[in-house]
């Protein structure tokens, strides 16, 4: 399958809402994006009431208009099914179809997202608009790609829920006695006689039970993926050519499990919005590109991803839009494309006048195409254009950061003996790893190891009999593992091991934790060891030895002359422990100098500090980007032709030739073809199934 179909360059474009204008608008719009080079809009995202404003009955002559117009001016259809936000008459006519809160309180249409993804006639609602769109538009020359629904998030607690919950309880548990057990019923007069006392975790007295909460985590993604499957599928008997998939947002409040959707979707599709700014927002973008890659080796579809929505200008950060300084809006695309988008996508074309999100940026401003942000969308198309060579390339990292979304919702459950940020965890042994210019995947739950040399376990606090034992396997036979404080503890109940923390992972790194002090917010403890003047935080504990050798200890408080950091020789591999967090400079020291040790390099160790190299290759060539997020230049010693170069002024693009050395500007980007492939070090694992011809 070639999906997006019919592209044969990097998509370039963004949400396109042309119901939010008069028709004269659409001829327009075409002609400024061909003026931008857009060439794939995701369109109907949010039409519903407009599709079918009443129930069976459809308009659709607008969007034949649309899509014959899109058609002519050269640009793709991702067609959309429209389902994230009903009409009016469907919640009116479904009132029991309106979700429900933790609280009990039904709410009302006037919004997006408002629906029950476990309502019958939210779902067959859904259905029956997914195929008509499928029906009418199945051969449509515009037709590039499905994009069901928009950022499936929701959540509810009414008896619709409930009902479904109880039934995916009986499917995961099989009978009351095993779900009593996982659940621990017995604390606190819960044991439940019959599955109907069983609701959704619900608004109550004081601390619920961790076990429900984190069941119905799981019973949520599995229902809004089968929200989605029921129109995949359907879109798939209808239009068996055309990929299917749907938008992701990410956040800790989604309650969804990207890596096993990601066996669902023809397309990784994610959308990404920094919430921070500045360095903070180049690390969330290389972290988020980084994930998205990690998933999309799940797809059916093979290892391409895509950014299908991003911010051309302003963007929420805490209650006050921040601007996109020139350039950021290229340097953010050109971040992702570097680590495996097929494309840069935007939320949205055109500014709309109204609407709750009247004020987000567009690629089409308010003030219309004479702007700098069109400017800059003109000349990023022409820049995308220029790369699309390197879109057959793959990124290929030596180190695998683990990622499991259950582990996080487990650590956000109540009675934890501190508040853990699972993300934060997990973004600070990337930060480490991007700050040393090395790259890195993400390893979900079930996936073989054999690719990485080395494995970082930030919080992995949930953890199967099977998984240590795996880890165990692959630490035998050489590979590096580091693993953090509250690793381990748990069963996928949640129920606590016996014994000793890191429970299931005691014998691998060979120490058995019999205590822990949480540490004052604040807080720190002064390391005994290298590297010198490093501190821990937050977090601390009792660390015996029973086989594994101290390498860092603590040097003040009541845990003076313990281990806070150990090493336990496996076979040919080490497994490592850190019982607190370290300071980033400590961490960025142990993690990098573990990298040498196991012989990983950084992606170009002649870029200096700040400047930041991904590399995508193919085994018969590789392509450079290079990324200063310093204020100032900086010359950086490369090998081969320049394909982009940030001197020249925007859209400007550059005459191959070869070079021995670029000066990157300050904010900017420049992008290398290399003459051979890179280093096998660098290289790693080329699995045929990584490289795509387009
Ligand atoms: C996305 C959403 C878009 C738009 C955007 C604003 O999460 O899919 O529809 O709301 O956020 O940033």
């Amino acid at each position: 399958m070639r999906w997006p179909r019919g592209l044969t360059r990097l998509c370039y474009g963004g949400d396109y809402n042309p119901e939010q204008w008069p028709e004269a608008v659409w001829a327009d719009d075409v002609e400024l994006m061909r003026r931008a080079r857009v060439n794939l809009v995701t369109v109907g995202v949010f039409a519903w009431s407009r599709l079918e404003p009443a129930a069976g009955a459809y308009d659709f002559g607008w969007l034949d208009r649309v899509l014959d117009l899109l058609h002519d001016g050269g640009v793709r259809v991702a067609l959309a099914t429209p389902t994230a936000s009903p009409p009016p008459w469907f919640s009116l006519a479904h009132p029991d179809a309106l979700p429900v809160t933790a609280d009990g309180v039904r709410l009302h249409h006037g919004s997006r997202d408002t629906y029950c993804p476990s309502a019958p006639a939210y779902r067959s609602a859904a259905l029956r608009i997914a195929g008509a769109l499928a029906t009418r538009y199945r051969d449509h020359p515009a037709l590039a790609l499905w994009h069901v629904h928009n950022e499936y998030s929701a959540a509810c607690h009414c008896a619709h829920s409930a009902a479904a919950f109880r039934r995916w309880l009986r499917h995961r548990h099989g009978d009351l006695a095993t779900l009593n057990d996982a659940w621990d019923t017995s604390f606190w007069s819960q044991h439940y006689g019959d599955w109907e006392q069983i609701g959704t975790p619900r608004a109550t007295r004081y601390l619920a039970n961790p076990g429900h909460e984190l069941d119905f985590r799981r019973f949520c993604s599995d229902e809004l993926l089968a929200a989605y499957t029921d129109q995949r599928d359907l879109l798939r008997t209808v239009t068996p050519d055309v990929p299917v998939t749907t938008n992701y947002v990410l956040g800790g409040w989604v309650p969804v499990d990207h890596a096993r959707w990601s066996a669902e979707v023809d397309l990784v599709a994610i959308d990404h919005y920094p919430s921070q700014v500045g360095i903070g927002a180049e690390e969330q973008t290389a972290l988020a590109a980084d994930l998205a890659r990690s998933w999309a080796r799940r797809s059916p579809g093979g290892p391409g991803w895509l950014l299908m929505e991003s911010a051309p200008n302003l963007i929420y950060t805490a209650g006050r839009m921040h601007t996109k300084e020139p350039g950021r809006m290229a340097r953010h695309s050109l971040a992702h494309v570097a680590r495996g988008s097929r494309g840069a996508m935007f939320f949205q074309w055109r500014a709309p006048r109204g609407g709750a999100e009247r004020f987000h940026s567009a690629l089409v401003p308010h003030a219309g195409p004479d702007s700098r942000i069109f400017r800059e969308a003109v000349a990023l198309g022409a820049t995308l254009d220029q790369l699309s060579e390197v879109d057959e390339g793959a990124v290929h990292a030596p180190i695998g950061i683990g990622w499991d979304a259950e582990s996080w919702w487990a650590l956000q459950g109540p009675g934890l003996p501190a508040e853990l940020d699972y993300l934060a965890e997990v973004s600070a042994a990337h930060r480490a790893l991007w700050q040393a210019g090395i790259g890195t995947d993400f390893v979900s739950p079930g996936e073989p190891l054999a690719r990485w040399k080395m494995l970082v376990l930030p919080a992995r606090y949930l953890v199967t009999d099977a998984f240590a034992a795996q880890l165990g396997e692959w630490v035998a036979a050489g590979g590096q593992l580091v693993v953090t404080y509250l690793s381990g503890v748990a069963d996928e109940h949640g129920r606590v091991r016996l014994g000793g923390y890191p429970g299931a992972l005691r014998d691998l790194l060979g120490i058995r934790v019999e205590e822990f002090w949480p540490l004052a917010e604040g807080e720190t403890l002064t390391l005994s060891s290298q590297p010198p003047g490093a501190t821990g935080s937050f977090w601390s504990e009792t660390v015996r030895l029973a086989g594994a050798e101290p390498v860092i200890g603590y040097a003040e408080g009541p845990l003076a002359g313990q281990p806070a950091v150990t090493r336990h020789r496996v076979g040919s591999g080490t497994a490592w422990y850190v019982s607190t967090r370290l300071d980033e400079a400590a961490y960025r020291w142990l993690l990098t100098s573990m990298a040498a040790t196991a012989g990983i390099e950084p992606t170009c160790p002649a870029a200096p500090d700040g400047v930041e190299a991904v590399r995508r290759s193919t085994p018969d060539t590789s392509w450079l980007f290079l990324f200063n997020h310093t204020d100032r230049p900086h010359r950086v010693p490369v090998s081969g032709t320049v394909l982009i170069d940030a001197n020249r002024g925007p859209g400007e693009l550059a005459h191959p030739q070869p070079v021995s050395e670029v000066l990157v500007p300050p904010g900017g980007v420049a992008v290398l073809r290399e003459p051979s492939p890179a280093p096998a070090a660098e290289r790693g694992v080329h699995d045929p199934q990584d490289i795509r011809h387009v």
